[in-house]
């Protein structure tokens, strides 16, 4: 496995993989690997060639006063763990080679940038989506396996290749989690004890919104009224930014289910303490 830190060397090392017509499967991640991270760069071996993981974390994404400089990592555990599972090349720049002095360039992501976790976070999604076209032009992969925990985040870069044409194709993956529902994260770690006990709250809330669907419930406004009492009902919750059901292509809000609806997103962020967790479930009708 190479490890990169240079861009011209990352895109050098492509270059060559690509004249062998290597088939090439990218992960983009900040770090810090778990199973989550795992399931995507499996399914990137699965079904590529050669793979190729960046581990960065991106400073635009960041809000200020948000957890930049605590977040986790540990380098060496990760290339590891990218090695055991067949991965060929890790790109690991830091954060000069990624915005030089003068940088000024940023993706401007519309509408669906500002609902939801863009609502709360303000510039997230510019920063993802900027940091995301960056590296999706260095590697220059044929297939990019994002994963649906954040889903918000596969909308859009779906509408960023797709309104930007670029020739890649991305590839969602599901949630993995925990043996109690909670969708794994690098940010779990920063829960204490109790708070680690309380946070599967986000994943029993939205089956029970799956549940109330599938015993009839249409009325979504309702559902929403009970997961958000029942998810204020824990000590450890300390906000809820939202609890919101939406069209899983457009992300446009929904309040009742119509006969034509086929499938409906319930997705949720949550302050468990100090800790903000995000998840999601897809409801099938
Ligand atoms: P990061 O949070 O490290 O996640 C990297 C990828 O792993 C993302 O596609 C994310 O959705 C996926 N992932 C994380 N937890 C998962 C889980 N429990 N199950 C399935 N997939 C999971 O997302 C980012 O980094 C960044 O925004 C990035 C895209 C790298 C841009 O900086």
């Amino acid at each position: 496995m190479k490890i990169v830190n240079k861009i011209k060397d990352c895109k050098s090392v492509l270059k060559k993989l690509k004249e062998k017509g290597r088939r090439i499967g990218f992960v983009p991640t900040m770090g810090c690997l778990h199973e989550g991270h795992l399931s995507l760069v499996r399914a990137a071996v699965k079904e590529c060639d050669s793979v190729a993981v960046s581990i960065f974390v991106n400073p635009t994404q960041f809000g200020p006063g948000e957890d930049l400089d605590k977040y986790p990592g540990n380098f060496e555990r990760d290339c590891m763990m990218a090695e055991k599972e067949g991965v060929g090349l890790i790109f690991h720049p830091d954060a000069a080679e990624m915005y030089p002095p003068g940088y000024g360039t940023f993706i401007e992501v519309g509408q669906p940038g500002t609902i939801m976790c863009g609502q709360f976070r303000p510039g997230h999604f510019r920063g993802v989506a900027t940091v995301v076209m960056k590296l999706l032009d260095i590697i220059s992969p044929d297939r990019a396996y994002f994963g649906e925990k954040d889903y918000q985040q596969i909308v859009i870069v779906k509408r960023m290749v797709e309104d930007l044409n670029l020739d890649v194709e991305i590839i969602n993956c599901p949630t993995v989690r925990e043996k109690d529902g909670l969708a794994m994260s690098s940010r779990n770690r920063y829960l204490s004890r109790g708070e680690r006990k309380s946070a599967p709250i986000l994943h029993r809330c939205l089956s029970m919104a799956v549940g109330m669907v599938a015993k009839g419930e249409r009325d979504l406004a309702k559902i929403r009224g009970k997961a958000v009492s029942e998810l204020k009902r824990s000590d450890f919750v300390k906000r809820v930014d939202y609890f919101d059901f939406r069209d899983p292509v457009t992300l446009e809000k929904k309040k009742v289910i119509k006969g034509t609806d086929k499938k409906i997103l319930a997705a949720t962020a949550v302050w468990i303490g100090g800790t903000r967790l995000i998840d999601n479930m897809i409801i099938k009708l």
